[in-house]
């Protein structure tokens, strides 16, 4: 199963491939902003993938619509709740509650 690890909470666990980051997140507690609720309509639920970033599902053309107009992108950025985990990953939420 694949693990991800979310920063700066440090909160480590395994999840089922498929999951998105954002359901991670929100089912082990990780706070994450996702004012849209999870539909690739704000940028809120920004994560930089810090290790790990090819064991995502690669984004899609809605996704990489929203990631172009970020203020704060990074070479990894994505957001939660599009980036579904296939491998281990450690991830740094951007906005935080
Ligand atoms: S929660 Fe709005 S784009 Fe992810």
């Amino acid at each position: 199963m694949p693990k991800v690890k979310f920063l700066p909470s440090g909160v480590e666990c395994e999840v089922k491939a498929g999951e998105s980051i954002l359901d991670i997140a929100l089912s082990h507690g990780v706070p994450i902003q996702h004012a849209c609720g999870g539909f690739c309509a704000c940028t809120t639920c920004h994560c930089e993938i810090i290790e790990g970033a090819s064991n995502l599902e690669a984004p899609d053309s809605d996704e990489q619509e929203r990631l172009s107009v970020l203020d704060d992108p990074t070479p990894t950025s994505r957001l939660g709740c599009q980036a579904k985990v296939k491998g281990d990953v450690v991830v740094r939420v951007v906005n935080e509650e």
